[in-house]
């Protein structure tokens, strides 16, 4: 593969997108493209509402332009595809994102171009979904006149620490020639090095299996919440003893939402299922884990009811992002918490001093609190483990729930004896 000037087009500037776009930057001249004339105009701006890219960073990327007008990629050669794959009410894979920005792709892809796909797929998208695609819509030849690649993403949003240059990356091609240059590309911008793998199956199958296993312990921790609650055993407490072990995985339970873990094991799942194995451990996780809000919510109102009649409980639940320390409330498991508490008529309020508020109502129609009444709630469930909670300190946190009123601190932010509602 050698091209005169390699000119890059990144397709999606999300949390995977823009700091690779930024990155890629600093060596060749990128193109960002993202169909999201918001977010475009944002960064134009210098703006991130991700909150991932200092605006240093942005500012500093000179050789990087922003834009939703797709003629800016007739010059590009290579293809890096970062758009969301996310599933389909049925939970089957929603590959649509893909297939949209292939199709901007193939009215420009030219003879040798590359597409390289960075989106979590299961094993067989980039090479089976990809490839006829381009065929199909172009009149170039998969291996022949165009090539693929496949170098997942695997940064953990708002992780200062564990970012995209220094995390190994794993790089794949469809030919050794396409691979070498792939994993050259990489290499470039990543610190720690890449991991070149023999097929680009391999690499898909690595990413989906790193979020699966994630999943699947957190399940696992989940269901031992299950079991417990029935002996009146405290898992924490239990937690806390076995992982003074050596080689104890130490995971939590908790909720499972966002757009990564709660979603890719279902795409290998249905890979699997395709070729004749329907998994049993990945489809168990999912279940429990998908289940759990429903157990915190009849958890919390069951050891309520043990004080107060049902009628008027005033619940507060502190967090609604999807995870800790961050704003990104797709899919969140708290929102699934709010919404399961409110069918049950609780009246329950949310906050999250993270999340943007205008957002949430547009999107959900929910409205966070901006400042919390003291004395005033009978029961907050802590479902996210912010930083900034833990800041604001248990005693503080209390002060916000009236006499007989009880805190869940779902992720044990705060010491495991002291909640009044725990597992
Ligand atoms: N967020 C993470 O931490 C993370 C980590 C590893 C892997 N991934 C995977 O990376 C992929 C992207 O995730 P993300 O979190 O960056 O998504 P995101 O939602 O933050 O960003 C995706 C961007 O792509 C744009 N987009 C979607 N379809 C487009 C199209 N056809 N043409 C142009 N722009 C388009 C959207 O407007 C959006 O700005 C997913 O497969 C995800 O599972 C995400």
């Amino acid at each position: 593969m050698i091209f005169k000037k390699i000119n890059i087009a990144i397709i999606g500037l999300g949390y995977v997108g823009l700091p690779l776009a930024v990155e890629f930057a600093k060596k060749f001249n990128v193109i960002g493209y993202d169909y999201d004339k918001n977010r475009v105009k944002d960064l134009n701006q210098n703006y991130d509402k991700n909150h991932d890219v200092s605006l240093s960073k942005i500012i500093k990327a000179n050789n990087l332009k922003f834009t939703t007008d797709i003629n800016y990629l007739k010059d590009c050669n290579v293809y890096i595809i970062t758009v969301p794959t996310p599933i389909f009410k049925n939970k089957k894979p929603n590959l649509n994102l893909i297939k949209q920005a292939c199709k901007t792709i193939s009215k420009f892809i030219k003879k040798n171009d590359v597409i390289i796909l960075e989106s979590t797929v299961y094993p067989g998208v980039t090479e089976e979904v990809i490839a006829p695609f381009i065929e199909k819509n172009s009149d170039l030849k998969f291996n022949k006149d165009f090539f693929l690649g496949y170098s997942p993403e695997r940064i953990n949003p708002n992780d200062k620490k564990n970012n995209l240059t220094n995390i190994i990356k794993i790089t794949s091609g469809s030919n050794r020639s396409t691979a070498h240059f792939v994993d050259n590309l990489y290499k470039s911008i990543i610190k720690v090095g890449t991991k070149k793998v023999s097929s680009i199956r391999i690499a898909e199958a690595a990413k989906v299996i790193e979020n699966t296993q994630r999943d699947i312990n957190i399940a696992f921790m989940n269901e031992l919440v299950l079991i417990f609650n029935k002996l009146n055993l405290n898992t924490s407490e239990v937690l806390n003893a076995a992982s003074t072990k050596w080689n104890f995985l130490n995971f939590t339970p908790g909720l499972v939402g966002g757009h990564c873990i709660g979603v890719d094991p279902y795409y290998l799942s249905y890979k699997s299922k395709i070729h004749g194995y329907s998994p049993t451990i990945i489809n168990a996780g999912r279940k429990i884990n998908d289940n759990f809000p429903k157990y915190i919510a009849n958890k919390a109102i069951n050891e309520m009811k043990k004080v107060k009649s049902n009628s008027s409980f005033k619940f507060l639940i502190m967090g609604i992002s999807f995870k800790e320390n961050c704003n990104d409330f797709r899919n969140s498991k708290s929102i699934e918490l709010f919404k399961i508490l409110k069918k049950r008529g609780i009246k329950t309020d949310c906050f999250d001093p993270l999340v943007n508020s205008k957002e949430l109502k547009l999107s959900m129609g929910i409205n966070l609190i901006p400042k919390l009444k003291k004395n005033y709630y009978d029961c907050i469930i802590i479902s996210v483990k912010h930083k900034k909670f833990k800041i604001m300190g248990e005693e503080k946190i209390k002060q916000y729930l009236n006499d007989k009123g009880k805190l869940f601190d779902v992720k044990n932010l705060f010491k495991f004896q002291t909640s009044n509602i725990s597992f």
